[in-house]
């Protein structure tokens, strides 16, 4: 059964500007291990990185009810690839969500869906 679903678009604009300012804004969104994969990439695709991960957990926050705040902030929240690239959602260590993410020039976005077995 299908109980949320959460969608998420932001301005790869915006990411860029906050990235550049100070290396807090990663810090804020991004696990450890998040922050490792980001380390490896090119300056492009750590901005697409970057704005997809946001795009995805304000996604998730949506499709779970409750925003992003002290239930669930961005830390508790983390995505996972597997060896082919498809990423999964995980709140606080346990799987938890399918999610899918894509990225322009412009902008990048993400959708979540919560199902029960
Ligand atoms: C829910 C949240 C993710 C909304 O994000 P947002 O970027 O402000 O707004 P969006 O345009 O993406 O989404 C707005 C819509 O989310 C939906 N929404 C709001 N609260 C929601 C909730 N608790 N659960 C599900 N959906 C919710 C609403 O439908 C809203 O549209 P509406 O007011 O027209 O009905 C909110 O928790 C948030 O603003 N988080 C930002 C946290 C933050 O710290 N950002 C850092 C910036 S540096």
């Amino acid at each position: 059964m299908i109980t949320g679903i959460g969608l998420d678009i932001v301005e790869m604009s915006r990411i860029r500007r906050l990235d550049i300012k100070s290396p807090k804004f990663r810090a804020r969104i991004l696990t450890d291990y998040e922050q490792t994969e980001y380390d490896q990439l090119t300056e492009t695709r750590k901005i697409e990185f970057l704005a997809g991960r946001f795009a995805a957990k304000e996604a998730y926050s949506k499709a779970k009810g409750t925003g992003i705040g002290s239930e669930c902030s961005f830390q508790d929240i983390e995505v996972r690839k597997d060896d082919k690239g498809k990423p999964t959602i995980y709140f606080r260590g346990t799987e938890t969500g399918l999610v899918s993410i894509t990225h322009s020039k412009e902008f990048a976005a993400a959708q979540v869906l919560l199902q029960t077995t």
